[in-house]
């Protein structure tokens, strides 16, 4: 089911506002993301960058290890908006969060929601980025 549109919105909100904290020296390219929690709770997150690449983390990774670091562990959706300044695109997450994602939420009922300027946004389920997934469940096979 789509998220409702306040909730969206404010998601969107969020996500713009993390992205202005974005640490990115080496891509110059800026992400924020906003996560909501079963419980109503939304937490955000930026992307931080290293001067040894490899340790950076993206802005959807940031929101949900703060997040899980906060006692959540369900998850109902997530706003991201990415771009480089004021050139904002469609920042779809990287398949490492995709996965990441899935360990905490249900991959058809999880709303994914993909923003450029001006609240423009595409939504998907978790399902739909991340078909035929493996996630926690698989664990004790
Ligand atoms: N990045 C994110 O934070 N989230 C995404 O969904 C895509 C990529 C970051 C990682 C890196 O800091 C920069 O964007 C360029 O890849």
């Amino acid at each position: 089911m789509m998220l409702d549109d306040v909730i969206r919105k404010e998601l969107i909100s969020k996500a713009y506002e993390a992205r202005t904290n974005s640490y990115a020296p080496y891509s110059d390219y800026q992400v924020g993301a906003a996560l909501l929690c079963e419980d109503g709770s939304v937490y955000s997150g930026c992307n931080v960058e290293n001067a040894s690449y490899g340790a950076t983390n993206c802005a959807e990774r940031t929101a949900v290890f703060k997040a899980v670091s906060e006692g959540k562990r369900r998850f109902k959706a997530i706003a991201i908006a990415g771009g480089s300044g004021d050139n904002m695109g469609m920042a779809y997450p990287c398949g490492v969060c995709r996965q990441v994602l899935r360990e905490f939420s249900e991959p058809s009922e999880m709303r994914i929601v993909v923003a450029g300027k001006d609240f423009e946004y595409r939504e998907f389920s978790l399902e739909e980025l991340l078909p035929e997934s493996f996630g926690p469940d698989f664990k004790d096979i």
